[in-house]
């Protein structure tokens, strides 16, 4: 096929309003440089319409590595003895949080493993101080809970929840997990989403077993779901993990995926993720150009940064926030967009 026919083709489907698993599997398999330049450039337009030149931060703050789970890809896997466990006290969390409202960030992402020493009430009571003392949304990202929980944290004060499905394949999540099944992630997605979260899934490109038909599964899920921000970043092989000797995944990939996101989904949220920044050289510019519009630096302190390694953290270059967030102020002017003073709600609420 001439490169004049392939591009008349992708033109073609890239101003469909609906794309059925094929057409994404198309988009996903491009693999000569001019297709994929086509591809992101309809993404960053589509962007543009719906987000604008705004790019939203979301401070994480990655308050235990405590983890009941034991995920095969994952570094605080139960089983995993060698990373050393912390607990953020309930004023270290709340001091961090009021830094990163300082910075004028204005979205809050409490992050831990499935840790349940931190119950319903410890919880709520962090969600109920951060939002007195500051003027953020909140963002739970804490592993599968309890309905419960979900509920008592959202008359607490929390915006949204990110839980992502990891893969829509039921067989590969049961491999990837212990005793965690695909169909009760979804039941606590759909939850989520009843009860008023917005909520945040999505998967991790380059899973051993995943083939190109699962992500356009993957993508097709969030669809289904609604979900309102879509996270897919790339695997990256974490030691003394079952999985520390597989590949990583490829970041062309990773950037093709999120660019499909945001042409099939148009109206969510989507992260260019740090695991993206690690792989690949200037990682987070590339996803904002491909369809991204979002950030999460990450403001654990010191010593629990280094000790939060979901993959390893020598190749984990986090946003600097210690750089009173000019840096990354411009590294985003950088490319022609700029920090958004909103709190960034979903797209879907307006
Ligand atoms: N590489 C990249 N991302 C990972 N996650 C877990 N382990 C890895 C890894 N080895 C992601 C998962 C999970 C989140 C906490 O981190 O998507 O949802």
């Amino acid at each position: 096929m001439n490169g004049k026919f392939v591009n008349k083709e992708l033109n073609k489907i890239l101003l469909q309003e609906e794309f059925t698993k094929d057409d994404i599997v198309y988009l996903l398999s491009l693999e000569d440089e001019k297709s994929i330049e086509i591809l992101f450039a309809r993404a960053d337009k589509i962007r543009k319409l719906y987000c604008d030149d705004e790019v939203h931060l979301r401070g994480v703050i990655e308050f235990s590595n405590f983890c009941e789970e034991n995920c095969m890809y994952c570094g605080l896997r139960k089983d995993n003895e060698k990373v050393p466990r912390y607990r953020m006290r309930p004023d270290e969390i709340i001091e961090t949080a009021k830094r990163i409202a300082n910075q004028g960030i204005h979205t809050i992402v409490l992050q831990s493993g499935q840790d349940f020493y931190f119950d319903s009430d410890m919880i709520s009571f962090l969600i109920y101080s951060i939002k007195n003392d500051c003027d953020v949304a909140i963002t739970l990202s804490l592993g599968e809970r309890s309905f419960e929980e979900y509920k008592a944290w959202k008359i607490a004060g929390a915006d949204r929840y990110l839980l992502k499905h990891e893969t829509s394949n039921p067989h590969h999540f049961s491999i990837y997990h212990d005793k965690q099944k695909l169909s009760t992630r979804l039941e606590h997605l759909k939850y989520l989403k009843k009860i008023g979260y917005q909520v945040g899934s999505g998967n991790m490109i380059g899973l051993p077993l995943q083939t190109i038909e699962d992500i356009a599964d993957d993508i097709l899920l969030c669809k289904e779901l609604n979900i309102d921000m879509a996270a897919f970043g790339p695997f990256i092989p974490s030691p003394d993990t079952p999985y520390q000797n597989k590949s990583a995944g490829n970041a062309v990939l990773t950037l093709k995926a999120m660019a499909v996101i945001r042409i099939v989904l148009k109206d969510v949220h989507i992260p260019a993720t740090t695991a993206l920044d690690t792989i690949e050289t200037k990682g987070r510019e590339k996803g904002l150009r491909a369809g991204a519009n979002v950030l999460m630096p990450n403001f654990t302190p010191n010593p629990y940064r280094d000790q939060y390694q979901i993959y390893p953290t020598s190749v984990r270059k986090d946003l600097d926030p210690s750089l009173s967030g000019i840096r990354m102020q411009n590294r985003i002017e950088s490319i022609g967009r700029k920090v958004s003073q909103s709190k960034g709600d979903s797209l879907k609420m307006y």
